[in-house]
């Protein structure tokens, strides 16, 4: 009655897709270990790699896990480890990872009686423990694999899309931290028609281009005229980042979730291993400090 598995990173937004769209990293996530217990409920026993809380009402894996025990018809207690290797503030969903990571490994152990529709909105419960707002844009990739699309939250309603068999996705972290929280704060709540145009426009491209495998129409799509230009002022060397991936063949590149990591998609693992080599020549030139990951997309 025990379970051990592997909760992805993600990343949000995906430049057109703020709050809706995400993927999921292969490769890069943190490790859980869930347990059935006698005891009701759950309990956080051990946290490695960050200093967290073991509060399960503070620490968004308990919460999660308390959010789907509130839905569950029968007694059941669980004990979570967690090996921490995704860094808070990163912008690759660490709550994420440890939110979807939970629920996923307890709905096992009970026997699956809930859908990843349900688990979705279980793990939200999380996030909004994490950042005080239950979006859903890394815990749906968390739990479904690959790209997928929240179509709606009310009623809460997750597209899984496919995955071109080419694309690599390359994540680079400068070593700062920003809290989703805060950088919500900055983001206005109004847009102007004419930026709605252009981001329903990249939006459904982008989705266009992942059923038909067009690269070029992918690539085309990965624009944010409405959260990036705000955002990447926090972030170091951005524009830098930016210029050289693109220059170096990648598809698109803008802000991971909420920052501060950097994305950009490629098409081939050669070439995303070039835009990697440039993203990181670009940062050591401008003495920022990072780690850059290259990952398929499944
Ligand atoms: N969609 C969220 C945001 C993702 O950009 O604030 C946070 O990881």
């Amino acid at each position: 009655d025990e379970i051990k598995i592997f909760c992805p990173a993600t990343i949000a937004n995906v430049s057109c897709g703020f709050d809706v769209l995400g993927l999921a990293l292969d490769g890069v996530g943190d490790e859980m270990v869930v347990r059935k217990t006698d005891q009701r409920g759950v309990s956080i026993k051990k946290i490695t790699g960050q200093d967290l809380p073991l509060d399960p009402q503070k620490n968004v894996a308990g919460a999660a896990v308390l959010a789907l025990l509130d839905a569950y018809d029968g007694d059941a207690g669980f004990e979570i480890e967690i090996d921490k290797r995704i860094k808070p503030g990163s912008g690759i969903g660490s709550s994420a990872a440890s939110a979807a990571g939970a629920v996923w490994a307890v709905n096992q152990l009970l026997g699956n009686p809930f859908t990843k529709l349900q688990l979705v909105a279980f793990a939200m419960q999380g996030e909004k423990v994490a950042s005080g707002v239950a979006h859903a844009d890394n815990v749906a990739p968390a739990i479904y694999g690959g790209f997928t699309l929240v179509r709606s939250y009310h009623p809460l309603d997750v597209v899984a899309l496919p995955s071109p068999k080419e694309l690599y996705a390359i994540v680079i972290h400068p070593q700062i931290e920003i809290k989703t929280a805060d950088s919500r704060k900055v983001i206005k709540a109004n847009i102007s028609l004419e930026k709605g145009i252009k981001q329903w426009g990249n939006l459904a491209g982008l989705v266009a281009g992942l059923f038909t495998e067009d690269y070029d129409l992918i690539g085309r799509s990965l624009e944010d005229h409405i959260i990036e230009p705000i955002r990447s002022i926090l972030i170091p060397g951005f524009d830098d980042i930016k210029a050289a991936s693109m220059a170096a063949g990648a598809l698109g590149c803008g802000i991971s979730g909420s920052g501060p990591s950097i994305f950009a998609l490629s098409k081939r693992s050669d070439k995303a291993q070039n835009v990697a080599a440039a993203m990181k020549d670009t940062y050591q030139k401008l003495n920022v400090d990072f780690d850059v990951h290259v990952s398929k997309i499944n």
